[in-house]
């Protein structure tokens, strides 16, 4: 199997005040394990909707979605659940850190879930190269947004998935730490094989990706 993740015509239609709008209106996107994927478009044109019906957070009111070769919606919630802890790592557009925790335990927060973690040598290896190794006590109000990001980042992937799915990763970052920041991803996904499907409007940023497909009113155009 190829593919990491199959969507076919996905369409997603939500009511509002009774009237019926439709987000996302037949989209189809093949993504071939081991690339990284950009999606490019402007605001409001369906590029996180999509992302969150792709990575299984999201049911479609339409079409259907597989993910490493599973209808994922398909599946009994608790398979659902079990499935994304093992396959899919997630980064959000506003990173959903746990206030409570500090930024060394938000990164290890998934291990509690699976007992598919990367080494602990590893881990150390990421915060470093990440520039987090100061921060690590530090909860997430006291860390600046490109900090938070940075532990969202390592969280996505501490639980080594096979599919990475990352809401505008570089969004809050300076371009040089966002422009790290990938070089990071595209190396983890280089290295280990990983597929990553990433939400951006920097243009240097989706060109140095091995795809780029762009959403504009809810479709899908290369
Ligand atoms: N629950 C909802 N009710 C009504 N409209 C919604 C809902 N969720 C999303 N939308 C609308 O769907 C459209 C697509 O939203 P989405 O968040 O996918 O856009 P986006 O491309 O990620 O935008 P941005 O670049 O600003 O993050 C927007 O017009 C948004 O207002
Ligand atoms: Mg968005």
């Amino acid at each position: 199997m190829s593919n990491a993740v199959e969507i076919r015509h996905v369409t997603k239609v939500i009511e509002n005040d009774g009237r019926k709008i439709r987000i996302l209106n037949d989209v189809s996107l093949d993504v071939e394990r081991g690339t990284m994927t950009a999606i490019v478009g402007k605001s409001g044109s369906g590029k996180t909707t999509l992302l969150s019906i792709a990575s299984g957070i999201d049911s479609p009111t339409g079409g259907a979605v597989k993910i490493l070769g599973q209808d994922f919606y398909e599946m009994k919630t608790a398979q659902q659940e079990k499935f994304r802890n093992q396959n899919i790592g997630l980064l959000f557009q506003n990173y959903h850190l746990i206030p409570e925790l500090t930024c060394e335990e938000n990164i290890r927060m998934p291990m509690c879930f699976s007992d598919k973690n990367v080494k602990e040598e590893i881990i150390e290896e990421w915060i470093r190269r990440v520039g987090l190794q100061d921060k690590r006590h530090y909860y997430p109000q006291q860390m600046s947004g490109g900090e938070q990001q940075r532990t969202a980042i390592l969280r996505a992937i501490v639980n080594d998935p096979d599919i990475i799915f990352a809401d505008e990763p570089t969004g809050a970052l300076d371009s040089k730490t966002g422009a790290n920041v990938i070089k990071f991803l595209g190396a983890y996904s280089r290295q280990a094989g990983k597929t990553i499907v990433l939400v951006t409007h920097d243009m240097d940023i989706a060109k140095g990706c091995d795809r780029v497909v762009e959403m504009a009113d809810g479709r899908l155009v290369e």
